[in-house]
Formats: structure tokens, C-alpha cells, sequence
């Protein structure tokens, strides 16, 4: 695991699109996995502005709320679509993602992991980091689940994920379930880069960094991971090295 440490978000998401661009003109049929969330918010504006062609990458995105269409405020792909894909050459059928609104979630989860195992996993997967430690929407707790799976989320992920425009800042209407990639998909990417940013991801980040492995931090696992970047700002660095390993 490499960890950078620079001055700010803008740094971070600077530092980030510079490697993601890098990466997405040398490989001519990339592979690319991709979180939503805030943190990425500056990463896909770079990205939308920077010119590349994409039009041999294919996306795999984490994860998406159970229950919520594409087209719904709120919905992870509605968030990709307006920040990235609509920006770039991406063809369409390119795009792989999780349906929230399918009938039978755990057949779309099979699906969605057919796909993934057919495109021949992921090349490069973007990551950000819950304040939980959560990767995707895989939670802490008693176990970790290896395939796409869906999920209970925790209540404070529900706060977290409440923002303004989609969910008014209730997290009662953010949707109390979720469909994710698990962890053999994100262990299994050849390359894997995570940024977090803020203070409210320094637990997480030390936990993920110098704790111990453990289903409580899903993100520990990226230690067993060969070929993991970690970018943080200062605030997010601020508890490694307090704890012991
Ligand atoms: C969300 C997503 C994750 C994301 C994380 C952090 O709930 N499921 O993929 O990395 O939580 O979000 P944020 O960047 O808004 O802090």
C-alpha cells in the first residue's frame, strides 16, 4: 500500500485524475471500477473536462440503492450520468451497473457479477472510503460477503448518503438497502486507488492503514491487496500512526 498525503481536496482529486487519465490512455480496453459519493465530486470534474477518449474503457460502477431506477434523483447512476458519463465518449453498453429497481435483486446482483467475471474483472478500481470504513456499500460487521450482494446499510451510512438535493437531508428517505459489488471483485482489481478526504474519514483511514484485518473495517483488507495507491488530504491522515499495528 502507497499512501499519499497532500495539502487538500483540490490535491487529492488533481493527483487522482492525474493517475486515472494516465491509466485510461495507456490501456486501450480498460476495465474501470468507480465509486460515487462526494469525495470523487472534483475527480469527475477533471476528468469531464480533461478531453480523454474513453471510448474503449468500459465502467463498472460499485453500487446503487435498492429501489430507485436509474433516472431517479437519488440514484447512484442518475449521480454518474451528470457528473461523468454524459461528459465523455463512453458508449452506452459500455456502462455496467447495478439496476436498484430490479424485480429480483439478488438475480440482478448475479447478473451484474456474470458481467463483471465476463469482461474479465476489473483493471482499475477508483474507490472512496465510508467514515465506517466501508468500501462500496460493503458494511462492517460479523462477516464480509465475497460476490455482489445486497446489502443492509447502516444508519449511519443512510445520514451520510442524506444529501440535499436527492433525499432533502432526511435520512429516513434514503433507501434502508443497497446493491454492491462484494469483495472479491474489489480485491481482485489489478490496481486499486482510494482517496478519502476530510476529518470525518481519519478513524477510517488509520483503521484501514495500520489496524488490524478485520470484517469491523472492510477497507483493512486492502492490506493483503499487492498493487493499492491510498490518497489522502491532511485532515484524513491525521490518526495514522497513533495506533499500533
Ligand atoms: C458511499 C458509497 C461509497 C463511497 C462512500 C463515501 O455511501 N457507497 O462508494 O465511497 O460512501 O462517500 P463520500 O465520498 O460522500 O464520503
Amino acid at each position: 500500500m502507497t499512501v499519499d498525503i497532500l495539502e487538500s481536496y483540490d490535491a487529492v482529486s488533481r493527483r487522482v485524475q492525474d493517475f486515472v487519465s494516465a491509466v485510461v490512455v495507456a490501456t486501450p480496453r480498460l476495465t474501470l471500477g468507480l465509486p460515487t459519493g462526494r469525495t470523487p465530486l472534483g475527480l469527475y470534474a477533471g476528468l469531464s473536462a480533461a478531453g480523454l477518449d474513453w471510448s474503449g474503457v468500459r465502467t463498472f460502477n460499485l453500487d446503487e440503492f435498492e429501489g430507485l431506477a436509474p433516472q431517479a434523483p437519488g440514484s447512484f447512476r442518475a449521480f454518474m450520468e451528470a457528473r461523468l458519463f454524459r461528459h465523455v465518449n463512453l458508449r452506452p453498453d459500455a456502462i455496467g451497473f447495478l439496476r436498484g429497481d430490479a424485480v429480483d435483486p439478488v438475480a440482478e446482483c448475479a447478473r451484474f457479477e456474470g458481467a463483471l467475471v465476463a469482461a474479465g474483472g476489473l483493471d482499475l478500481l477508483v474507490l472512496g472510503l465510508g467514515g465506517n470504513g466501508h468500501i462500496g456499500f460493503n458494511e462492517p460487521g460479523p462477516h464480509l460477503v465475497a460476490e455482489t450482494h445486497v446489502v443492509a446499510l447502516e444508519e449511519g451510512t443512510r445520514r451520510a448518503n442524506a444529501n440535499a438535493e436527492a433525499f432533502g437531508g432526511d435520512r429516513q428517505r434514503v433507501p434502508p438497502r443497497a446493491l454492491t459489488m462484494g469483495m472479491r471483485q474489489v480485491l481482485g482489481a489489478r490496481r486499486v486507488i482510494l482517496m478519502a478526504t476530510g476529518a470525518a474519514k481519519a478513524d477510517a483511514v488509520a483503521a484501514m492503514i495500520d489496524g488490524p484485518l478485520t470484517t469491523a473495517c472492510p477497507a483493512s483488507w486492502l492490506q493483503v491487496h499487492p498493487d493499492v495507491h491510498v490518497v489522502v488530504d491532511r485532515a484524513a491522515a491525521a490518526d495514522l500512526g497513533r495506533r499500533g499495528r
